[in-house]
């Protein structure tokens, strides 16, 4: 175990600072329970990624030590938190819908807070949108100081103004703020924040900053506090775990600190996200193959087939390196399951760019797939490519690259028939209570018939029935 681990972490004086505004608007809160015996509820609703659901669970954490308690719906808060996402354009018009429907709310209830961060915030072309159509938004932030909330908050009460505060650089690395997380057996553990890579297509980098990892003695006691809880499965988050510890003062890589967490006793299974293929070294497959805990899923996006696109995304690789590391990865670790992410109709993909895509996801048969249609972002160099391909043109496409992945995903969930598997119960189905949804090692949906008291609990199921999305089986 790597000796670094018992250092102390001191609290900053930015930690105070919040500290002292959290108690001011705690104090209000509890004077508001004491005249009416109601206390004040918050609604955070999450879009995008698991590191937005995690900054969430981390807001919900800040917001309840401030005295709020959660709301159900919107009609009962006094706080509305959207912790926005900007990845593709679909996302950025659900939140404007959203925003303009609580106009009459505020109205009716002018007291109700309504707050917006997330990626969205962190653009200013965005913002100032969002100030200007929707004048009912009290407090802007954005995903860079989460941490600054409670002086956020105890500002917009004060002064009754509109509170814009966004830090550019990625996030302040403040280690005194929990997570109320959705599940008590499984959690998100951040790693890393920001990313330096620059896909020609991403917004992220530009709405996280540059890369900043956690020094490994708090991640290990995050995760050596989970396991004391009962947590069971943590999932480490980055948008590149590959290239954790590069600006670290000790040298300390993802490989390592995978090596590290295997040893956390009570921690059954660890899980990563994301990968990218350009930094996936040696070291990180040889500890993904010895470490026991460490689950035998990658989720490696490969983006495109074609060079030609590669290249133009800047993604750093080939389809042949690709392929070559794919096959040194299901050399040494023979059981692995693989996931990646595909945009289509990037622009300038041609129909021969285009097959390049399905036969690399022939060949690699991925077990499952996020795919998704090239959405252009402002401020991104593929905006301003002039060879946008026809949205009739990306949606054939589209099409055509799930008609060969679905076929390809059934195969591979075939292997489960009759096999008997290790699955950590999630939760109740939501159209059958009698059943319950539970994931494998490798990250498989299972629908088996059980008693809701096993979530949280590994049972063995044996698979009796595959579809293209999930297996089905019972307890044995
Ligand atoms: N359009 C479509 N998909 C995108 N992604 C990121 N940016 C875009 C975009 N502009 C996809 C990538 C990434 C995943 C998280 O989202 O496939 O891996
Ligand atoms: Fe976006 Fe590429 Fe960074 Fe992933 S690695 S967050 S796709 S820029």
């Amino acid at each position: 175990m790597n000796k670094r681990k018992n250092i102390n972490i001191d609290i900053n004086s930015e930690e105070l600072k919040q500290q002292h505004y959290m108690e001011q608007v705690k104090q209000w809160n509890d004077e508001y329970f004491e005249k009416t015996s109601r206390r004040r509820k918050h609604l955070t609703v999450t879009y995008g990624c698991q590191m937005n659901e995690h900054d969430s669970e981390e807001i919900s954490w800040i917001l309840e030590s401030m005295g709020y308690s959660p709301a159900d719906n919107k009609e009962d808060s006094d706080l509305i938190i959207y912790n926005t996402c900007s990845v593709r354009e679909n996302a950025d018009l659900k939140v404007y819908g959203q925003l303009g429907a609580l106009k009459a709310l505020k109205r009716e209830k002018p007291d109700i807070t309504i707050a917006v961060c997330g990626c969205m915030s962190q653009q200013e072309s965005v913002r100032n949108f969002i100030m200007d159509k929707f004048k009912h938004v009290d407090i802007i932030f954005g995903t860079n100081n989460i941490y600054k909330l409670p002086q956020l908050i105890n500002s917009h009460l004060q002064t009754g103004e509109t509170i814009v505060d966004i830090i550019e650089e990625s996030r302040e690395i403040v280690e005194n703020i929990d997570a109320n997380r959705k599940y008590n057996f499984k959690a998100f553990v951040d790693i890393m924040y920001g990313c330096n890579n620059f896909c020609s297509y991403c917004i992220v980098p530009y709405t996280r900053g540059r890369e900043k990892s956690r020094i490994p003695e708090n991640i290990l006691k995050e995760i050596e506090l989970l396991a004391q809880k009962g947590y069971k499965e943590i999932t480490l988050l980055g948008q590149n775990v590959n290239s954790y510890g590069k600006n670290l003062e000790t040298p300390y890589t993802f490989a390592q600190l995978l090596r590290d967490i295997n040893e956390v006793d009570g921690i059954e299974r660890i899980r990563f996200m994301t990968s990218h293929p350009k930094d996936l070294s040696d070291e990180l497959i040889h500890a993904m193959r010895d470490c026991d805990k460490v689950c035998k899923h990658l989720h490696l996006p490969v983006q495109s087939g074609s060079d030609k696109i590669l290249r133009n995304m800047n993604r750093k690789y080939t389809k042949e390196k690709y392929l070559k590391l794919v096959e040194k990865i299901k050399r040494e670790i023979p059981n692995i399951v693989l996931t990646t992410d595909i945009i289509v109709g990037f622009p300038g993909e041609t129909e021969e760019d285009f097959k390049e895509t399905l036969d690399l996801v022939k060949k690699v048969k991925y077990d499952s797939a996020y795919t998704f249609l090239y959405s252009m972002r402002e401020g991104t160099i593929a905006a301003k490519h002039e060879e946008q391909v026809p949205d009739n043109i990306k949606h054939e496409r589209f099409q055509r690259l799930l008609d060969t992945l679905y076929p390809i995903f059934y195969e591979s969930n075939k292997n489960y028939m009759n096999k008997i598997v290790k699955v950590l119960v999630e939760d109740i189905s939501k159209n059958d209570e009698s059943m319950l949804n539970g994931r494998t090692d490798s990250s498989k949906l299972v629908h088996f018939k059980g008693d809701k008291d096993l979530i949280g609990t590994f049972v063995n199921v044996k698979i009796t029935d595959v579809k293209t999305f999930t297996l089905e089986g019972h307890i044995v």
